[in-house]
């Protein structure tokens, strides 16, 4: 795929293009500052100064109002794909992020009442122009950390991807009455989804320590260390070793906390059970005849 259709695949997913755009704002709410001290610092000798900070911040207004309706638009396309969890830090990010271009609106606007000659009106509002652009790049920041923090810890945006690995690729076989597939498919599979896959996918070179955890058989293959796991021997497999933290220098999740002991005993029963993976048979239509 040429770098030009990338883009336009990656603007059409409204999840990606709230990623793009939401940078405008977080950058020019940083560098609007210098531009609004020295406004206010030196602003009656240099008009164009004072006109320079006042078209930085109607260009932060704009695009912070682009961005809050690329993130409306967002919400509407992942709705129903994220945790309760992530459901509330959604919730805390649109507040935040609905108030951005409110709060640019309002520097914007004492940016322009600090263009008028008279230094009584003059000199107080841009140096309240200079707070308000201080307390705007905060707000603007603990927002974009909110949104940070669902598309890195929760996968906002991205789960689509993922969750095909394990969905569409191969479809069920139905009338599986095997508990242990119920097993897999209820307590094991949320786990790797949760806590694992983000960094061990075939997607994006994301494939950590050579190690694709989207499959039984990217499991079975292992990676750089060799296989992941060995069916019915948790104590052999290098997948409990690594959430037990048992070697110090391979502690999975990766900078993350430890898993909860539950966890990892659903993971220990799991492969003591043999490791059954959710039957599948291959779809033929994502199969091309082989030459
Ligand atoms: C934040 C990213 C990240 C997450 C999340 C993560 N890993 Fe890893 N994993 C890595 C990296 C990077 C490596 C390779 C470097 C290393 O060995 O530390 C790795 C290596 C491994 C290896 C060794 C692969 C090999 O053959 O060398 C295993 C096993 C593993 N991870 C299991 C897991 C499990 C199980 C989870 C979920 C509970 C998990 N990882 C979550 C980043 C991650």
């Amino acid at each position: 795929m040429n770098p030009l259709s990338q883009f336009i695949d990656a603007w059409n997913d409204p999840a990606m293009r709230h990623a793009m755009v939401n940078h405008f704002p977080i950058v020019l709410s940083v560098i609007g500052i210098p531009f609004a001290l020295l406004a206010a610092l030196i602003g009656k000798r240099a008009k164009a100064m004072r006109w320079t900070a006042l078209a930085f911040y109607v260009a932060l207004m704009a695009s912070a109002f682009v961005t809050k309706n690329s993130g409306d638009d967002a919400h509407e396309a992942i709705r129903g794909s994220l945790s309760d969890e992530a459901h509330e830090v959604l919730e805390e990010h649109e507040e935040l992020g609905d108030k951005v271009w409110w709060f640019a609106s309002a520097v914007t606007l004492l940016l322009g009442v600090s263009l008028a000659r008279n230094p009584k009106v003059r000199v107080p509002s841009a140096w309240v122009a200079v707070a308000g652009s201080l307390f705007l790049a905060g707000w603007v920041a603990n927002a974009a950390d909110h949104g940070g923090r669902l598309v890195y810890e929760y996968g906002a945006g991205t789960p689509d991807e993922i969750a095909e690995l394990f969905a569409s690729a191969d479809s069920p076989v139905e009338a599986t009455e095997d508990a242990r597939v119920a097993f897999f498919r209820n307590e094991v599979r949320p786990i790797l989804t949760t806590h694992c896959l983000r960094c061990h996918n075939p997607t994006r070179a994301k494939r950590s320590g050579g190690l694709d955890q989207s499959t039984i058989a990217g499991l079975l293959q292992g990676g750089l260390s060799g296989p992941a796991l060995v069916p019915g021997w948790p104590d052999k497999s290098l997948l409990i070793l690594a959430v037990r933290h048992e070697d110090p220098d391979l502690q999975m999740p990766a900078g993350k906390d430890k898993l909860t002991d539950d966890l990892i005993a659903v993971l220990e029963r799991w492969i003591a059970d043999g490791a059954v993976w959710e039957p599948f048979e291959f779809a033929r239509s994502r199969n091309p005849v082989p030459e």
